[in-house]
């Protein structure tokens, strides 16, 4: 499949990451020394994707300043021989092709999207969330676009998640499954309630759809959480006729997404690092000591409470 556009949408107003997102971008949120949307464009890259349509709102223009050339910081940082520091993103700027197109409201997922059709003739949408990072030996869109060119049709990525998460997620109902990773999707449901969900396959942050899901979020009516959401316009293509197929990602999925997810990303990343691997370790074995000797007093305090109350 040659004609595919990325698209990511990063208009949102990231309020779980509150003040700090007042003024700086949820997407420029780092992970180590690199924002998370440097790691999605590296993804679409090795994916061979060169055209990304962002979808941006007020207060997101670092984005765009981001993925662009800064004449003065590479001036200085040559002449004190670092720049070396600026090499990753440089190569970005040199293979990709930025469009950025503002959404003027926040309506949700599916209407960020439907924003961009303008931007898009015949080339398929490959949908990046960039609250999910993936990382694995092959990149997790290059594994979805291999499938939908193989089965010339749209694909979702999907991962298993226990019962009591269901409704965080869009949730697939299977109508076939052809391998233990690949299913034909009959229905999507957006967070359905735990006792009503479908099945436990959980929608993660990767799509390849036809350009046809422009006319299908058209006129689409407000869904889950009062939002147009990406899912139901992907289930009136099923309606329309459309294959849509689900396909378990192979490798490991970050929610950076959350505060949490966001950390356990980064020490997740700082352990896998060489730069930094031994020293965050030795850390954490350190702060192990230290929880087991909390732990310890914690019982022994406890326990001596017990004996007082006798
Ligand atoms: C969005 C999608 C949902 C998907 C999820 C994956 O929801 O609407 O179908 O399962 O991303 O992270 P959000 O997390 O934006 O509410």
């Amino acid at each position: 499949m040659n004609n595919v556009k990325a698209i990511i949408p990063a208009a949102g107003f990231g309020t779980r990451f509150l003040p700090s997102t007042k003024t700086i971008p949820k997407e420029l949120l780092p992970i180590i020394d690199k924002p998370s949307i440097h790691y999605i464009i590296e993804e679409g890259i090795n994916s061979g994707i060169k055209d990304f349509v962002i979808i941006t709102s007020k207060n997101k223009k670092n984005i765009e300043d981001y993925f662009d050339f800064y004449p003065e910081l590479e001036d200085m940082l040559k002449t004190h021989k670092k720049e070396h520091l600026l090499s990753n993103i440089s190569k970005i700027i040199k293979t990709a092709n930025f469009l950025y197109i503002r959404q003027k409201e926040q309506l949700g997922l599916g209407h960020a999207i439907w924003t961009a059709r303008k931007a898009f003739s015949k080339e398929h949408l490959a949908i990046f969330l960039p609250d999910d990072i993936i990382t694995g030996t092959i990149p997790g869109m290059a594994q979805l676009i291999k499938v939908a060119s193989q089965e010339k049709c749209n694909v979702i990525a999907v991962q298993e998640v226990s019962k009591e998460e269901v409704n965080r997620y869009g949730v697939i109902a299977i109508r076939r499954q052809f391998s233990p990773n690949l299913f034909q999707v009959k229905e999507l449901i957006e967070k359905p309630p735990i006792n009503k969900a479908p099945s436990n396959l959980a929608i993660i942050g990767r799509y390849v759809l036809s350009p046809n899901i422009f006319d299908s979020l058209e006129n689409l009516k407000f869904g889950s959480g009062g939002e147009i959401q990406l899912t139901d316009g992907i289930q009136n293509l099923l309606l329309n006729g459309e294959k849509v197929f689900a396909y378990k990602i192979q490798g490991k999925r970050y929610d950076t997404g959350v505060p949490l997810g966001w950390l356990k990303t980064n020490i997740d990343f700082a352990l896998k690092d060489p730069r930094y691997s031994k020293e965050i370790m030795k850390y954490l074995c350190e702060l192990d000591k230290d929880i087991l000797l909390m732990q310890g007093q914690t019982e022994a305090l406890q326990k001596r409470k017990n004996i007082q109350t006798i």
